[in-house]
């Protein structure tokens, strides 16, 4: 009896760790730029399960209040965790910046991986003392970024811009186009001018543009993503939980908007290249992110 007790619970925990490894990694962002964050996870961690949830109905968050992005980010995490998200990655700076902290807290059952501007790479590999960092006035405006600034840049000087209506062009798909052209060209000029050998991504949208910035700064400036360090992380804390999928097959993706459906349906095939077959279902979410019962 005892034996046959014993075996029912190895069996039941058995079956608990493999509903917990198979279970989803939640993403989410103010919108597409997520999605630069989502290829490199799905490039480390293939098998994984993925909820990509883009808050559409409200992006831009970069302008708004740092206590209004939390508020979203809560209440998206709050979502995302009721569809059995076993991690969620905060695929946005602005978002990191208002409220990664305070999630962590909210939901301390679940990990949390977020943004923080590679403000740090750049300091350690700058040959002329000065880079650039491209963000929102959200991401400025946060504690975690002046944090990352006081630990890791004696002796540079970093310089910033906010690029102003440029998360927008590439929510539209215009990754190229003369206007966004010329919003890059504003940020990008001044800080050619003072000498700047590399600049940071600090918005998960800018990614999506690198091919126009490096045609604007040329061969003499690294352009440093964080993305790939973000995978990283997402796969360490993975690891140290325990919470790796057991699955040997590709792990399916599930587009969620609480914009237009079809809109980020047309543009998921662009942004994310041969990573994206045909053109994918996007489930559409109220912007209040009520999950239906
Ligand atoms: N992609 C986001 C970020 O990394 C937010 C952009 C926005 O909505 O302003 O900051």
């Amino acid at each position: 009896m005892d034996t046959e007790k014993t075996f029912v619970y190895l069996w039941f925990s058995h079956l608990l760790i493999k509903m917990k490894n198979t279970a989803p990694i939640g993403i989410f962002d103010s919108g597409v730029g997520g999605l630069s964050v989502l290829r490199e996870i799905r490039r480390q961690l293939p098998a994984e399960k993925l909820i990509f949830l883009a808050d559409q109905g409200h992006v831009p968050y970069g302008p708004r209040s740092l206590a209004q992005v939390r508020q979203f980010s809560e209440e998206i995490s709050r979502y995302l965790i009721s569809q059995g998200a076993k991690l969620v990655v905060v695929a946005c700076n602005a978002a990191s910046a208002a409220a990664l902290h305070h999630l962590r807290t909210t939901f301390p059952d679940t990990p949390f991986v977020g943004m923080e501007p590679a403000v740090k790479p750049a300091a350690e590999r700058t040959r002329s003392g000065v880079v650039g960092v491209l963000a929102t006035p959200a991401t400025f405006q946060g504690k975690l970024y002046a944090s990352v600034i006081e630990r890791f840049t004696r002796g540079v000087t970093v310089l910033q811009a906010t690029c102003p209506g440029l998360v927008l062009q590439i929510e539209n798909g215009d990754l190229d186009g003369d206007e966004t052209r010329t919003i890059l060209e504003d940020a990008l000029r001044p800080m050619l001018a003072r000498g700047i050998d590399r600049v940071v991504m600090g918005c998960t949208h800018y990614p999506f543009v690198i091919p126009l910035i490096e045609e604007i700064t040329g061969p003499g400036v690294e352009v440093i993503d964080p993305a790939p360090a973000v995978a990283r992380q997402v796969k360490r804390v993975l690891n140290t939980r325990g919470l790796v999928s057991t699955e040997s097959a590709l792990g399916a993706v599930h587009y969620i908007t609480s914009g237009d459906p079809q809109k980020l349906s047309q543009l998921l095939p662009r942004l994310m290249g041969e990573m994206c077959v045909g053109r994918p279902d996007v489930k559409h979410l109220d912007a209040d992110f009520q999950a239906t019962p």
